[in-house]
C-alpha cells in the first residue's frame, strides 16, 4: 500500500513558514449577543487564538453588548471561567491544552461591556458614546466591526439601529463593517427581504455574511488543490468524472437547539449554506483571480447553473428522513421526537439527500449527490469524486473481472486530508487487482494550531478581505435552488417521513435514490489511517 510520505515530498521542503501575516489594523469589535453561546464557544476563543498568534493590534478593543445587566468585570469573569473550562474539554470546538495567561489577560483587559436591548434606539446611542470614548482613550482609529451573534430575527433591527445612530457611516478612511451570522433568511423571500433591508443602510462591501464552513482550512484548500496543481484541473470535468458525492454527516443529535431546529430542519440548516459552499468550491469554474469578487462571481454562477427541477422532480430527486432511537458511538440515544422541545409528531427532517445536475459544459450529465444528517453512523464531512472507468477492453481476455473505480476523497473533517483510491496489481504470477489508497493527512505535514474555524474569518473582516464571505447574490442563489424543494415538500403535506435508526447511514430511501443511477453511497465508516 502506498502513502504520500513514500513520495518523499519531505516535510522539510513543504513546511516553509508562510509569509509573516500582518497585524490587523486598529479597531474595536462590538459583539452583540455578548452573553450568548456563540460568543462563549467560538468568537471569544477565536479572538484569544488571534492574540496568541499576535494578529491583533495593541489598540484592539472588544465591546460586549447584551440584554443582561452586568458590569464589565462580571462579563470578564464569566468569560474567564468559560475559557478556563475549555482546558482538557476534548471534543469542544476550542480544544485547548492550556490557556496562555498572558494572552488571555491581554484580551480580558481590552474588554468592556454595555447592557442594552437591540429593540431600543438608546442602546445604539450608548454603544456609540462608549466607542467614541474608546477612540479618544485607546486610539481604535474609529474602525468598528459589529458582530451580530444574535438570533436571526434581530439582524434587520440591529442594522437599522446602527444606521440610525450613525454608526455605519464610513468617512475619512474609517471603516464600519457588520458580520451577520446564519441563518440568513428562512427561505428565498425572507433572504431577499433581509438583503434589501440591510442594503438600505449598508453598502455591500460593509457586509460580511458568515458561513463558518469557509473558515475551515480544508474547505479553503479545495481551491488550492484544484487551481494550484497542474495534475487535477485537466481531469476535473465530465470527460473524466463520473459522479460526485458530498457528505456532511454528524453523530450529534439536535442537542439543546430544538426550538431553532423545529423551525428549520436539515435542509434549511445545512444545504443552502454549508453543503452548497462545498458544492460551489468543487464545481465552480476557475476564477480570473483570487479576488473576493472573482471567486464569488464564479460561485454564484455555479449555483445558478444547477438545473431547476419541477415539483415532481424535486420529490423524486430528494429524500428526507428523521432519526429514531438507536446507538451512536456505542451509546443508546433517543429518537428525534423524544428530544426536549421537539413536538411528539414532529415531521421535521434531520436528514436530507439529493441528486442535482449542473447545466454547464464542464458538468453536463454528471450527477452530484448530496447528503447531510444528524445522528448518523460517524462524523464525516467529505467530497468524494469518482472517476470514470478505464476502457475495459484491455482486460477482456484476462482474469481481471472487476476494475476498481478511482476515487479522490477530500476529507474536510475530521482526519483532514486527501486520499486517492485506485487499483494495483497484487504481487504474484496471477493478474489480480487490489484496492489501494494514497493518503495525505494534514497533521503529517503541517503544524495544526488549535482553531475554532472563526480565526481566519474574524481576521479577514478586520483586514477587509471578503473572499470567504457570502455576497447577497450568493445567498440568494443558494435559496433559489432550495426553494422549489421546500415548496414541493410543503405541497406534498406531512406524509410519511422515513425514519432511520440513530447510528446508521440514514434512510433506506437515500440508498434507492442513488441506486437508480447504478451507484452506491460510500459507506459512513470512520477513516482508517494507512
Ligand atoms: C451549523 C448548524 O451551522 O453547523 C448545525 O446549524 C451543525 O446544525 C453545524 O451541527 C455543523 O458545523 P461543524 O463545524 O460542527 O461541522
Amino acid at each position: 500500500m502506498s502513502d504520500t510520505r513514500c513520495l518523499d515530498a519531505s516535510a522539510d521542503e513543504t513546511s516553509e513558514e508562510p509569509d509573516e501575516v500582518p497585524v490587523a489594523p486598529p479597531c474595536a469589535v462590538v459583539l452583540f449577543g455578548a452573553a450568548g453561546d456563540l460568543t462563549k464557544r467560538l468568537v471569544v476563543p477565536a479572538l484569544y487564538n488571534l492574540v496568541v498568534a499576535k494578529r491583533l493590534p495593541e489598540t484592539f478593543r472588544l465591546v460586549g453588548v447584551d440584554l443582561v445587566e452586568q458590569s464589565t468585570d462580571d462579563w470578564r469573569s464569566k468569560l474567564t471561567e468559560t475559557i478556563d473550562g475549555f482546558v482538557g474539554a476534548k471534543g469542544s470546538e476550542f480544544d485547548a491544552e492550556r490557556i496562555d495567561e498572558a494572552a488571555w489577560s491581554w484580551l480580558r483587559d481590552r474588554m468592556s461591556y454595555v447592557a442594552g436591548d437591540l429593540n431600543d434606539p438608546a442602546c445604539y446611542e450608548r454603544v456609540k458614546a462608549h466607542l467614541e470614548e474608546l477612540d479618544r482613550t485607546a486610539a481604535t482609529g474609529g474602525n468598528y466591526l459589529f458582530y451580530l451573534a444574535v438570533a436571526d430575527r434581530f439582524f434587520g433591527t440591529a442594522v437599522d439601529g446602527l444606521g440610525a445612530a450613525g454608526l455605519t457611516r464610513e468617512s475619512e478612511g474609517r471603516w464600519r463593517r457588520v458580520v451577520i451570522e446564519k441563518p440568513f433568511g428562512h427561505d428565498l423571500d425572507s433572504a431577499r427581504e433581509l438583503n434589501a433591508r440591510i442594503l438600505r443602510t449598508l453598502a455591500e462591501h460593509q457586509i460580511y455574511r458568515i458561513d463558518h464552513f469557509l473558515g475551515k482550512e480544508t474547505v479553503q484548500n479545495i481551491l488550492m488543490l484544484r487551481f494550484a496543481n497542474g495534475l487535477f484541473e485537466p481531469l476535473w470535468n465530465r470527460d473524466h468524472i463520473e459522479h460526485v458525492q458530498i457528505t456532511v454527516a454528524e453523530t450529534i443529535g439536535v442537542e439543546h437547539r430544538a426550538k431553532f431546529y423545529e423551525r428549520t430542519g436539515a435542509l434549511r440548516d445545512m444545504v443552502p449554506n454549508h453543503v452548497f459552499q462545498l458544492l460551489a468550491m468543487t464545481a465552480m469554474e476557475p476564477p480570473s483571480s483570487f479576488s473576493a469578487d472573482a471567486i464569488r462571481n464564479e460561485k454564484a454562477e455555479l449555483l445558478e447553473a444547477v438545473r431547476p427541477m419541477s415539483e415532481h422532480e424535486c420529490l423524486s430527486a430528494t429524500v428526507r428522513g428523521q432519526y429514531a432511537a438507536g446507538t451512536v458511538d456505542g451509546r443508546p440515544v433517543v429518537g428525534y421526537r423524544e428530544e426536549p422541545d421537539v413536538a411528539d409528531r414532529s415531521d421535521v427532517e434531520t436528514y436530507v439527500g439529493s441528486r442535482l445536475l449542473i447545466d454547464t459544459w464542464r458538468w453536463a450529465g454528471v450527477p452530484f449527490y448530496l447528503r447531510t444528517g444528524k445522528r448518523l453512523a460517524c462524523r464525516k464531512t467529505e467530497i468524494a469524486i469518482r472517476f470514470r472507468q478505464a476502457p475495459l477492453a484491455l482486460f477482456r481476455s484476462t482474469p481481471v473481472r472487476r476494475l476498481t473505480p478511482n476515487w479522490l476523497i477530500l476529507r474536510i473533517q475530521p482526519n483532514e486530508g486527501i486520499a486517492l483510491e485506485f487499483g494495483a496489481k497484487h504481487p504474484g504470477p496471477r493478474l489480480v487487482l487490489g484496492d489501494v489508497r494514497m493518503d495525505f493527512a494534514y497533521e503529517d505535514y503541517f503544524e495544526m494550531a488549535p482553531n475554532t474555524g472563526y480565526e481566519t474569518l474574524l481576521y479577514d473582516c478586520m483586514i477587509g478581505d471578503a473572499t470567504l464571505f457570502q455576497r447577497a447574490d450568493n445567498v440568494e442563489a443558494g435559496w433559489q435552488v432550495v426553494q422549489p424543494i421546500l415548496d414541493a415538500w410543503g405541497n406534498a403535506g406531512p406524509g410519511a417521513l422515513p425514519g432511520y435508526a440513530a447510528g446508521t447511514d440514514g434512510p433506506e430511501a437515500a440508498g434507492r435514490l442513488i441506486a437508480r443511477d447504478g451507484n452506491d453511497w460510500r459507506p459512513l465508516v470512520r477513516h482508517r489511517k494507512v
